[in-house]
């Protein structure tokens, strides 16, 4: 052992003889790619790895400055050995080269010999694989397009540097990098596979799942963010409970903004992404292969439009989802939950969905209720459904093996078609323990999982009639570390490099990474539970109700929408957790999860009535809105506070109501064109540097600008409102400051929320929920441009039929306002169920003063001009809006001398 490390200290001095200073010199130290990103680097461990130890020392020993507490003491000298090109050939997909280094570094089990392809994909998205030349590798079962030809025509270009091996990507029109891997070794272990890239700017959005603010700034700050699903109530600097390794980065010349690209790093295993202020992205993981694709965009919407090509667009939701969802853990008993369902249509609340939590199951178990505290759940679910309303239950991936045999259904017959997860290498089951007790898990991944778990919630279905379903704990939460026997200690358990977990293990309250699936290791597959879930619960939906699904997952993966709605997990009651749902929820619309919320009025501590209410104003412009709580908080639904706060929240939750139209037209629009939801001002202004990162507020769709109090004890928002024609949304009033941040008016009553000039909003008369309403008229608010145009339109069905989309099963009109002439398109209609009648349009911005108005040509009395607002209300319409091939309302008006 002496003589050993006595001939490894010599080859060391020898190593450090040998490098010249030159290849430790960076010429910043943000040039500096860590090589030791495990905890207590020292020079010795530096050292032998053949990588510099500089250690940067800070003028106190108290630094707040991140830039120097992070710089990477021992970091890669420029010629750390790679690899270099062999071969290069023309391909029909675009290249493909092999790549080969010729000695092993510090990782164990390095591949020396890979191949490279280079897959010109489309116009906009080129992927780069990188693969081990001789061994299959496990690679993300995820259906990603398979483009077998070259695109001629692209808006990138790519160059090769033969050695070191280095790819460059450049925006073919500017010149701008969108790739570079020359900016530090390759390195690509069994179970470390490290590369980097330079990025454009220092600014970046994405990367989740992380408690962030939208905008990521690494200008001064070196950042790691850290992948790998995991039950963990959203703080910052943690893995959370989903992997989305995506990012928008934003390009900037001479500090102006010109274009946006993305990177989609396709990979499931563990993984560290380090970010630098040179600026660099690194991206660390200790499995599968390098499958990345970059999409050019050059908006940020053309390259979210990219990526969902890649993942899947989201699903449509139900109609009925749109509205408020109404949940706590802890009701305890069938009183309490009927005393909230009674106060709340006392209260005259529209609602729409009641849910309940584990608590209403028996001992916690799946696929149950508790017939002595919830006696008469299943009637009471079918009388909240004769009123339109809907019901959702949770249900958690664990399922209980200790219920005597023969009387738990979802274990016996699981353990019969051999679907639950094994030991590594083993055919016996891997137990955990979750709210049951102990606990076996299904494998998901399994085709024969989605028969029995389609059979189990049907024989549920039979019972309580529920119409969507809640997938928890599924990062997979397992509240043993490992297992109850705990891991094994072979190299899926005990990776020679571990990212930067929470608790610093991969089994850290969830599963050991050697468990097995039927198709690869937990290992591989950990971060995809949910989304196989997901999956899985979403056919099981349509199979036993034969409507369009309605799931809502915790733990999300790429895809993940196509199947599911997401919320945020188990946030608290405070108003800084209030601000953080707002990127949340523009980060999982860029995720291609856009039917997104968080817990309103937050889930754990008691709430308050002012947060709450705030809350509720809020909340109702998120896309998914579930105001729910925590077992032994107090209260929380709107009907639990004084009067005037359930005004104010029903105030709210009619604004929410009357914008469904709207709200599902943009869910057509997602699902079919890929475009979010909701989205950041500087998406949608880029060129104003303002709004870069701005995430206190946020666009719903194009339009509408909403601008909460976030902030205790204030009356006032100080908000940006970017240089376009705004009118506030309640009062029609047009914006006079515009293009600067200016305090807004924000009593505890109002919630801020302005309308673009330039668009036309569908709106309806609400009901006291989703159902009842569908039959009310229909409201057009049409905001003038400055150049007194707009444009908007409607998607319209029977909000529950799952293919209505592709069956054309559905109505499609567009509206457009040019020289005082509205025009109502009415491009498809095939579903007239359920009668389409126009009664109101409200047209803000008319400068002139209107003497008259027509409909279809007829002239039509009852309309009312307000001079001071400029508001134009043309009322009693009364219009079929169903009436092919348009119709037309018009107005003549005169100036005021
Ligand atoms: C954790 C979930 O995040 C939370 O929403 C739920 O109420 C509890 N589990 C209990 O099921």
């Amino acid at each position: 052992m002496a003589h050993f490390s006595m001939i490894k200290w010599i080859m060391i001095i020898f190593f450090i003889w040998s490098i010249s200073a030159q290849q430790c010199d960076q010429p910043v130290e943000t040039a500096r790619f860590d090589c030791h990103p495990e905890p207590f680097a020292s020079s010795e461990k530096c050292l032998a790895r053949y990588c510099c130890w500089k250690p940067i020392f800070s003028s106190t020993n108290h630094s707040t400055n991140s830039l120097e507490v992070n710089v990477p003491s021992c970091y890669y000298p420029r010629d750390f050995p790679t690899y270099k090109i062999i071969t290069n050939e023309s391909t029909v997909f675009g290249q493909r080269l092999t790549i080969v280094k010729q000695q092993s570094t510090y990782m164990p089990n390095e591949i020396l010999n890979l191949t490279v392809d280079l897959l010109y994909e489309t116009a906009q998205r080129f992927r780069l694989r990188i693969y081990d030349s001789t061994k299959k590798r496990f690679e993300v079962p995820l259906p990603v397009p398979v483009v077998g030809t070259k695109s001629n025509v692209t808006d990138y270009e790519v160059s090769l540097n033969q050695a070191p091996f280095a790819i460059l990507v450049k925006r073919k029109s500017t010149g701008v990098t969108l790739f570079d891997s020359s900016t530090s070794p390759l390195i690509y272990a069994d179970q470390f596979i490290k590369f980097s890239s330079y990025l454009s700017s220092p600014f970046l959005y994405g990367l989740g799942e992380h408690r962030q603010p939208l905008l990521i700034n690494v200008t001064n700050e070196w950042r790691k963010l850290t992948f790998w699903t995991r039950d963990e109530y959203p703080v910052q600097n943690v893995n959370l409970y989903g992997v989305h390794p995506f990012h928008i980065n934003v390009e900037m010349k001479s500090n102006t903004l010109i274009n946006f690209h993305g990177h989609f790093f396709l990979n499931s295993n563990a993984m560290d992404v380090d970010l630098q202020p040179l600026p660099a992205i690194s991206y660390t993981t200790i499995g599968g292969i390098i499958d990345l694709y970059l999409f050019t965009g050059p908006t940020a919407q053309d390259v979210i439009q990219q990526y969902w090509d890649v993942i899947g667009k989201p699903a449509m939701p139900p109609y009925w989802s749109l509205g408020f969802h109404l949940c706590r853990w802890g009701y305890n008993n069938i009183d309490n939950l009927r005393t909230v369902i009674q106060r709340m249509h006392d209260a005259q609340f529209p609602y729409d969905v009641q849910w309940t939590d584990i608590d209403a199951m028996r001992s916690n178990l799946d696929f149950t209720y508790d017939p002595t505290n919830f006696n008469g759940l299943p009637d009471l679910v079918r009388s909240l459904q004769s009123e339109g309303k809907h019901y959702v239950n949770i249900i958690d991936p664990g399922i209980s093996p200790t219920q005597p045999p023969g009387t738990y259904p979802p274990y016996d017959e699981g353990l019969k078609r051999a679907i639950f997860m094994t030991k590594f290498n083993s055919t016996e089951l891997i137990i955990g323990q979750v709210s049951p007790g102990l606990t076996v898990f299904p494998d998901f991944t399994n085709a024969s999982t989605v028969e029995w778990w389609t059979n189990i919630a049907a024989a549920f279905h039979d019972i309580i009639p529920f119409d969507g379903i809640w997938n928890d704990k599924n990062e997979p939460l397992n509240g043993v570390d490992g297992s109850i026997d705990g891991c094994t200690n072979n190299s899926l358990d005990k990776p020679p490099f571990v990212p930067n977990v929470l608790d610093n293990s991969l089994s850290a309250k969830t599963l050991c990474p050697s468990a097995q699936h039927a198709s690869s290791s937990h290992y591989n597959l950990h971060s995809m539970y949910g989304y196989f879930e997901a999956k899985a619960t979403n056919l099981a939906l349509k199979a036993i109700r034969h409507k369009r699904p309605f799931v809502l997952s915790r733990s999300t993966f790429p895809g993940s929408g196509q199947y599911a709605a997401h919320w945020t997990g188990d946030n608290r009651a405070t108003f800084e957790d209030m601000y953080f749902s707002i990127p949340a929820i523009l980060s999982f619309n860029m995720f291609g999860i856009p039917n997104v919320g968080v817990d309103v009025c937050g889930f754990f501590h008691d709430t308050t009535e002012e947060l709450c209410t705030r809350w509720m104003q809020l909340g109702a412009f998120y896309p998914f809105m579930r105001n729910h709580n925590a077992a032994g908080d107090k209260d929380q639904d709107p009907a639990a506070f004084s009067w005037t706060s359930q005004q104010i929240m029903k105030q709210a939750l009619l604004m929410r109501y009357s914008l469904s139209p709207f709200w599902y037209t943009l869910h057509y629009q997602a699902t079919t064109l890929s475009k979010t939801l909701v989205q950041p001002l500087h998406f949608e202004f880029p060129n104003d540097n303002k709004t870069l990162g701005i995430d206190q507020q946020f666009l719903i769709g194009r339009a509408i600008l909403v601008s909460p109090n976030l902030v205790s004890q204030t009356t006032t928002v100080h908000a940006y409102i970017p240089q376009d024609v705004w009118y506030e949304f309640s009062s029609g009033v047009k914006v006079k400051v515009i293009g600067v941040f200016t305090d807004l008016d924000a009593p505890l009553e109002k919630i801020n929320v302005h309308v673009r000039g330039g668009f036309i909003i569908p709106m309806q008369i609400p009901g006291s929920n989703l159902m009842i309403g569908r039959g009310n008229p229909f409201t057009l608010l049409v905001a003038q441009s400055a150049s007194e145009n707009a444009t908007g339109n409607l998607f319209w069905d029977d909000g529950d039929t799952i293919d209505s989309i592709e069956a054309k099963a559905y109505n499609y009109l567009e509206f457009s306002l040019v020289l005082n002439t509205l025009t109502i398109d009415t491009i498809v209609a095939n579903y007239k169920d359920s009668p389409m009648r126009l009664e109101l349009v409200r047209v803000l911005g008319v400068s002139k003063v209107v003497t008259s108005v027509t409909v279809n040509g007829k002239d039509h009395k009852d309309f009312f001009y307000n001079v001071f607002d400029q508001i134009l209300i043309i009322y009693g319409l009364d219009m079929d809006m169903l009436v092919q091939p348009s119709q037309t309302i018009e107005w003549t008006t005169t100036t005021i001398n």
